[in-house]
C-alpha cells in the first residue's frame, strides 16, 4: 500500500504539518478540528477515544487537552515521533498515549473506545471495508471519519499524488458504513476549492478565498462539489 509506505520516510513526517498546515493551509486544521470536536461534543472526562492513524497527533493532542482519555495509534514509527514531540510541547506526555500498529489489527478488545476517530485515512486504502469493520469492532458508539469525494475538483490531479488518493462517491461511503453494520448520525461537506490549493497559498490571501468558498458551498450546487465529506457514523443500538 503506497500511503503506508509514503508516511515512513523521516522527512515526509518531520515536514508533514509544516506542509500541510502552515499558511493557508492553517485554515484547512482549524476546519477538521472544528470537525472532530463538533461530532464528538463536550469530552467528559474520561472518554475513551482512538484516534487511528493519528500521525503528528494534530488530533490526539486536541482532544486529550479536552479531557479525553485518548490513544493514538499509526503504522508509522517517524509520524508517532513527531505526536509525542508534539504532546511534550503541550505538556500532555503523560495523559497520551502513542502506540505503533496497523489499523487493520487494533491491539485492543472489541468495544473498548467510545469513540474512534481516523482523519485522512480512509483515501490511502484500497480496500477500506476491512478497516472500517475494525474500527468499528473497538467502537462501544461512534466511529467519525473523513473522506475526499469523487465529484470534486480533486480528481484533476489525486492521480498524481504519490501517497495514493482514493476518492469516494456518497455511494460508496453508503455501502462501508453498510459493510460494517455503522449507521450515519451527520455528515457535512466542505471545500469547493481542494485542500491542495489553500497550502499552496499564504494565510492571507487564503482568508478571503474561504470566505467565497463557505458561501459557494452553502448552496446546493457548492454542496455538490464539495471535496471532503465528514460522516458521524454510530454503532446501532443493539437492544433494538
Ligand atoms: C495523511 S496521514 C494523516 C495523519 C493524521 N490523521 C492527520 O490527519 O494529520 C495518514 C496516516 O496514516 C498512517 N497509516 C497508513 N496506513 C496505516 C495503517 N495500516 N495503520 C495505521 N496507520 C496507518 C500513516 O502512517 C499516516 O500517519
Amino acid at each position: 500500500m503506497k500511503g503506508q509506505d509514503w508516511y515512513q520516510a523521516d522527512a515526509v513526517a518531520e515536514e508533514y504539518d509544516d506542509v500541510r498546515f502552515s499558511g493557508g493551509g492553517s485554515l484547512i486544521d482549524g476546519r477538521e478540528k472544528e470537525a472532530v470536536l463538533s461530532a464528538l461534543g463536550p469530552m467528559d472526562d474520561g472518554h475513551r477515544v482512538l484516534e487511528v492513524a493519528c500521525g503528528t497527533g494534530r488530533f490526539t493532542t486536541m482532544l486529550a487537552d479536552r479531557g479525553a482519555d485518548i490513544v493514538g495509534i499509526d503504522i508509522s514509527r517517524e509520524m508517532l515521533e513527531q505526536g509525542r514531540a508534539k504532546a511534550a510541547d503541550a505538556g500532555l506526555s503523560d495523559t497520551v498515549e502513542f502506540v505503533r500498529g496497523d489499523a487493520s489489527r487494533l491491539p485492543f478488545p472489541d468495544d473498548h473506545f467510545d469513540s474512534v476517530v481516523a482523519m485522512r485515512f480512509f483515501h490511502l486504502m484500497d480496500e477500506p471495508l476491512e478497516f472500517m469493520r475494525e474500527l468499528r469492532r473497538v467502537s462501544r458508539d461512534q466511529v467519525f471519519f473523513d473522506t475526499f469525494t469523487d465529484r470534486s475538483l480533486r480528481v484533476l490531479y489525486t492521480w498524481l499524488l504519490p501517497m495514493g488518493s482514493r476518492l469516494y462517491s456518497e455511494r460508496q461511503v453508503a455501502s462501508l458504513l453498510g459493510g460494517a453494520d455503522l449507521t450515519l448520525a451527520g455528515e457535512a461537506h466542505d471545500f469547493v476549492v481542494p485542500y491542495g490549493f489553500y497550502r499552496a497559498i499564504p494565510g492571507v490571501i487564503a482568508t478571503p478565498f474561504r470566505v467565497l468558498d463557505e458561501l459557494v458551498g452553502n448552496t446546493v450546487p457548492g454542496d455538490y462539489v464539495a471535496s471532503v465529506s465528514y460522516w458521524d457514523a454510530r454503532i446501532p443500538d443493539q437492544s433494538e
